[in-house]
């Protein structure tokens, strides 16, 4: 099974909305990293605008600073020099905590290995963000970790532990938990890493159904052209910079 670009799981067109409004932007960001006298320029000067309703599948050699750019895009890390814009708001004028709040009011993470916490149910994890937010009451977040288990198929697993879940059913609770706090953007670093080519469709098409349907960004990493395809848009990394920048929504043609 190999969709073509901007096709979804079935072979379906995926409608691609308009993009809308800078969610994040970069300008002429560098990123060195190392010990001080051995530092290497693992950013070299990238100039980004991702927009709303945008699927940006990130991909590039081993290397070339995929995750590097996105824990940058995700406050996770400051720069060297240059902006990461996020709303609007540059995230290195910000002190730890400022990051953290930013963090927890817009964005959603998903890595390859899941994190779920093996103590807690399927709900529970899925709850805990939104608990830590503080934003709702129990009960409220409750019911809605079951709305967004409901969404993406695994209402029935609610009450399970992690373990007994398959590798498929633990990325896509992951994506649930990223969901649930209703992020503006989700950043997922190589979220098919560990799958299988189906289960690895299947997340695609759940990222491209929040796209579609909720208007939330992504921005994923991803090894995989078959996934990149997928996506709306595909960024090329090389060396440190963006090397091609792809419009995939339909009509657009495949990447090479
Ligand atoms: N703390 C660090 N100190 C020095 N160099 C680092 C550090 N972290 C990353 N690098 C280097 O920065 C470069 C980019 O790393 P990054 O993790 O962003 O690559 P990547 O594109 O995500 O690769 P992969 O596909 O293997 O995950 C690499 O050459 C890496 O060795
Ligand atoms: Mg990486």
């Amino acid at each position: 099974m190999s969709p073509d670009a901007g096709h979804g799981l079935h072979g379906h067109p995926r409608a691609w909305a308009e993009p809308g409004a800078p969610v994040l932007e970069t300008r002429a960001l560098v990123r060195d990293l190392g010990a001080s006298d051995v530092l290497t320029r693992v950013l070299s000067g990238i100039d980004l605008v991702v927009r709303e309703r945008e699927f940006v599948a990130l991909t590039g050699l081993s290397g070339s600073g995929k995750s590097t750019l996105l824990y940058l895009l995700g406050a996770l890390d400051r720069p060297t020099s240059g902006k990461v814009l996020l709303d609007g708001v540059d995230i290195g004028k910000l002190d730890d905590d400022g990051r953290a709040k930013l963090r927890g009011e817009k964005l959603g993470f998903v890595f390859q290995f899941h994190f779920l916490l093996p103590e807690f149910t399927v709900a529970e994890n899925v709850m805990l963000p939104m608990m830590r937010r503080g934003a709702r009451s129990r009960e409220d977040c409750a019911r809605h970790a079951a709305e967004v288990l409901d969404a993406l198929g695994l209402g029935e697993l609610a009450t399970r532990r992690p373990h007994q879940l398959s590798g498929g059913q633990q990325q896509r609770v992951s994506i649930a938990r990223a969901v649930a706090n209703d992020p503006r953007i989700i950043l997922a670093d190589e979220p098919t890493g560990n799958l299988d080519t189906r289960n690895g469709h299947i997340v695609m098409d759940v990222f491209a159904r929040l796209v579609i349907e909720r208007g939330i960004t992504v921005v994923m990493v991803t090894h995989e052209r078959s996934f990149a395809a997928g996506a709306s848009r595909q960024l090329v990394m090389e060396d440190g910079r963006i090397v091609e920048d792809v419009d995939q929504r339909a009509g657009a043609s495949p990447a090479p």
